[in-house]
């Protein structure tokens, strides 16, 4: 009897030796050491023994059955720690290595031409102000002196904004330029002191909009930007002084500039300022069509219905004002003969600047 235990031992040792996984290790322990397993049924055969033989089949059946559990438990932590060796080995980790660089990117060229704009008017005194893109009529038009049929409304043909309602004759519109800000801004100036009011030196960049056809030279979104000097004793020659001086500023020291007489309805008199060609010096080429120069701003004496209408009263405060497109003036610094570029979002053209 004792013979056929040692045989059930190492015949049960031995198959457990090929188990791999825990499958096979959960059959092997059903087999070998379950109820109806040829161990088990020693002990039940017991009673069927001679009496002498009893204990001594007894204890060695005992001790057989710690053995192959104790085997099965080293089997079991066999087992799992090469699993976690594996695990280990084919997820390894190299913290030695290098990390992958953080792709960075880089700020998009009407940003660049703008912050080099804050940069120079910042430090002649103009602060920043923001104004709203979504505009009335009254503020983009009516306020800024265009009369209800003048024909520079035609020029800057507006997205007007779907709100449920009949339009009105206020009706809401994307912004056709930044010049309505002037109004924004020299009502909230002269509400801080209305019998006195403060004087203004801001600059307002941002988007415009406008119904036009998109062509290589226009789109219908584009930045401006605009400036606001009002004061006491605000002379067009402050206003030349001031873009003569931002010209040399952001264009070199030795760059010429003009101012050509124009139109415009929130000013009286206006200009339009050129500056000498920086691709060919004035001498005439494909950048300046020939002609020597640039344009690239629109000005003037703020008209005094528009200062009246912010609040200032035009016997005693004057002012001038400006207004650029950044995105103009980055195609003639960078001879960009596409407008379209700005906003097709193409790393190519991006990665440029
Ligand atoms: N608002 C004008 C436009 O969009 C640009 C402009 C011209 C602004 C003259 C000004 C100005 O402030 O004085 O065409």
């Amino acid at each position: 009897m004792t013979e056929h235990l040692e045989q059930i031992e190492r015949q049960a040792l031995g198959e457990l030796e090929s188990v791999q996984d825990d499958e096979a290790l959960q059959r092997w322990k059903v087999t070998h050491l379950g109820r109806s397993s040829p161990l088990m049924k020693t002990f039940d055969g017991l009673g069927g023994l001679a009496k002498e033989e009893r204990p001594v089949v007894g204890r060695r059946a005992n001790e057989v059955k710690r053995s192959l559990e104790t085997a099965f438990e080293d089997r079991c932590q066999a087992l799992r720690q090469r699993a976690i060796q594996h695990a280990l080995a084919a997820e390894r980790l190299d913290i030695s290595l290098p990390g992958r660089p953080a792709r960075r990117g880089r700020l998009h060229p009407t940003t660049q031409t703008l912050r080099e704009m804050y940069q120079i008017l910042g430090e002649m005194g103009f602060q920043v102000y923001l104004s709203r893109e979504v505009e009335s009529d009254e503020l983009n038009f009516q306020l800024l002196n265009f009369p209800p049929n003048h024909p520079a409304r035609e020029m800057q043909d507006s997205f007007y904004v779907d709100t449920g309602k009949p339009r009105g004759d206020n009706p809401l519109l994307l912004r056709t330029h930044t010049s309505p800000g002037q109004i924004r801004a020299m009502r909230e100036f002269a509400a801080l002191n209305p019998q006195d009011p403060p004087p203004v030196r801001i600059i307002l960049p941002g988007m415009c909009f406008r119904y036009e056809q998109i062509t290589s030279r226009s789109e219908m979104q584009f930045n401006q930007l605009e400036g606001l000097a009002v004061g006491p004793h605000i002379t067009m020659g402050d206003l030349k002084g001031t873009l003569s001086d931002f010209a040399h500023r952001m264009f070199g020291q030795q760059v010429r500039s003009r101012f050509r007489a124009s139109h415009f309805p929130f000013t009286e008199p206006s200009a339009e300022m050129d500056i000498e060609c920086f691709v060919c010096g004035g001498e005439g080429c494909q950048v300046c069509k020939r002609s020597g120069w640039l344009e690239i701003l629109g000005c003037g004496m703020v008209h005094p219905v528009v200062l009246r209408n912010g609040g200032y009263d035009p016997e005693r405060y004057s002012g001038f004002a400006f207004g650029m497109g950044p995105e103009r003036i980055t195609m003639l610094r960078h001879k960009i003969e596409d407008i379209r570029y700005f906003w097709a979002n193409d790393p190519r053209f991006l990665e440029q600047f």
